[in-house]
Parts: C-alpha cells; structure tokens; sequence
C-alpha cells in the first residue's frame, strides 16, 4: 500500500494525540508514507496536508487537545464539499484515510466511503455514546476530570449544607453522567435516556437532609434538560438552598488518563495493521476487553444502549 492520511474531527478528546502517535508510528514500522490533515475535514476540502515523520508525533503522547487541530466542518456536509475533500486525496495520492472522532465525524466517513474512498474510524469523543464499541477514546479521563470537581463541589457543598446541580456534557448521552455519578458518590443522575420525577428526587433530598446528610449532588446531563430550572425547581420542592455548576470545557482538555493512552495506542496501531491488509471502510472499536475491527456503515447503525444496572447501582448506593 503507498499512502495514508489521518485527520481528528469533532470535539477535541483527551487521547487524540495518542492516536495520531500510534497511526504515524505503526504506518512508519509497516514501511507506508503517511499524512496528517489539518483541522479535520476543513483541512481535507483545502488540502492542508502535511507529512509526518517519527518526529512529528514526538513527546505528545500525554498532551490534551489534538496536534492536527479539528473542526465542525459546515462545507463538508454538502456533496460539493465532499468532492473537493477527494480530489485532494487523488492529488496526494492518498489510498487510505483514518477519521478520528465521534458519531457526526464516522458519519463524514461514511460520506466518502459511498464515493468510493476506503476510510478507517477510531472512536474519539469524551461522550461514549457510540454504540458499536464499549468506549470511546477520551471518556475516562473526562469522567476522571468530572469526579475530581465534584470532589472540589462535595467539600463547599457539605459545609454549606446545600444542594448543587452539575451539569455535564454528552450531548443525548447520559453515560458521563452516569459513570461519574457512581464514582462520585452523588445522590441523583438526570439523563436523556430516562425520565425523572423531581418530587421522588426531592423527597431523597430531605430524608437524607433528617438523617442529618448536609449535601446533596445530582449530576445532570446537559441533554437532560435546564439545569438552572431543575435547580429552581428542586429548591422550592425542599428548601434546601441549592446551586448550579456547569463543568463545560473543562471536560474536554487535559492529559489523557492511563485507559486513553492505551486504547489509543492499540486501536490506533490496530487501525494501519488492518487498513494495510484490507479493503473496504471499517471502524475500530473494543468489545469485553478487546480491540476489533467493525464494517462502518453496520457500526454507524448499532444503536446506544443505555445501562440501567449501573444505574441501579448508583441508587442503591447514594442513599
Ligand atoms: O461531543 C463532545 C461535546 O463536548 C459534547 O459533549 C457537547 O455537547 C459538544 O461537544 C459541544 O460542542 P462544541 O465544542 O461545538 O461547543
């Protein structure tokens, strides 16, 4: 095979840079010349493509954010858009290219695979809501963020004796959620899977409160719904003064955590081992422990499945 191209799309993720380690460094080892393309698909329609060497992913394996930069890019979800994005793989003489991202950046995959472009996706989103794969690149160390400022929220919270909604990201996707709520220890999660009762949350509110509890947290996903009317809400229901912190981008920066680094080294090395060897578009994914290689347009259709067991653990836990 002669040339690949690797570009990160989407929401930046911790691990991203991992990823294009591992892609730059396996293709060196397998003897094929490799590209990055800058700022995800814009880069691709300008063909801002630059070669990479063993240099170039040097001393990045731990940083945040992604070398290559990203995008959402507008003009590539137009069928003019898409053909310009080939030609400038025909120019470059590009055979194969690895999208790095989440759901919308597999679907763009999936628009170049339908042109004949052979396309290999690596799962990168802080969210976890792909389906076909247990994780996503990036989720750990975003939950781990998570944990860690609840940690920080829980200590004022407690010696106020307050309530405090927080509010996370993931889209229509509770998963950061969830697993941040159980290893934070908060009383209540809000999530776009499943529907909550405010009087049931209020009414585990007090008799906590009777107990003599001084605290209680309810991680809301953004996708669940306003977390400064929940927090209104909640308030007038019990009395408890509460406030709201909405964690925004801290979720997405930061030093990939140990689970990242290395599902991005085996998925990324895994993606050119695969993609030198065979044809068509796939995605790459880890199942029960496992790095396998998935057909995307059947992985671009699994759908998410929420897991009401940790869920349940979460309640019978935070009481
Ligand atoms: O997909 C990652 C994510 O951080 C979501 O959780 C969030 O809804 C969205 O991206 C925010 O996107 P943007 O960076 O465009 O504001």
């Amino acid at each position: 095979m002669g040339k690949i191209a690797i570009l990160t799309s989407g929401g930046d993720a911790p691990g991203m840079n991992a990823v294009i380690r591992a892609v730059v460094r396996t293709a060196i080892y397998k003897g094929v010349e490799v590209y990055g393309v800058k700022n995800g698909y814009e880069g691709l329609i300008d063909g801002n493509l630059i070669e990479m060497n063993e240099s170039s992913v040097a001393d990045i394996i731990h940083r945040g954010g992604t070398i290559l930069g990203t995008s959402r890019s507008e003009r590539f979800m137009t069928e003019e858009g898409q053909l310009k994005a080939i030609n400038i793989l025909e120019i470059f003489g590009i055979d194969k290219l690895i999208v790095a991202g989440g759901d919308g950046s597999m679907k763009g995959a999936m628009a170049l695979s339908k042109h004949g472009i052979d396309v290999m996706g690596i799962p990168l989103t802080i969210d976890n809501d792909m389906g076909y794969t247990d994780y996503t690149i990036g989720f750990f160390t975003a939950i781990t963020t998570v944990m860690d400022a609840i940690s920080h929220i829980r200590d004022t919270t407690e010696s106020h004796g307050r309530a405090n909604v927080v509010e996370v990201m993931g889209r229509n996707c509770g998963d950061i959620a969830l697993y941040a709520g159980i290893a934070s220890g908060a009383e209540n999660i809000l999530v776009p899977e499943r529907e909550f009762d405010l009087d049931e949350i209020a009414k585990k509110a007090l008799v906590g409160k009777n107990r003599g509890k001084r605290h209680h947290i309810i991680i809301a996903a953004e996708g669940a719904g306003n977390s400064f009317e929940i927090a209104e809400k909640f308030e007038e229901l019990t009395g408890i003064d509460t406030k709201v912190t909405i964690l925004g981008y801290i979720q997405r920066g930061g030093s990939p955590n140990v689970s990242d680094r290395i599902m991005a080294s085996a998925m990324g090395s895994k993606a050119v081992e695969f993609i030198c060897d065979n044809e068509g578009s796939h995605a790459i994914g880890i199942k029960d422990g496992t790095v396998e290689v998935f057909d995307l347009e059947e992985a671009l259709n699994t759908k998410k499945e929420f897991k009401d067991d940790l869920k349940h653990i979460l309640e019978v836990t935070s009481i």
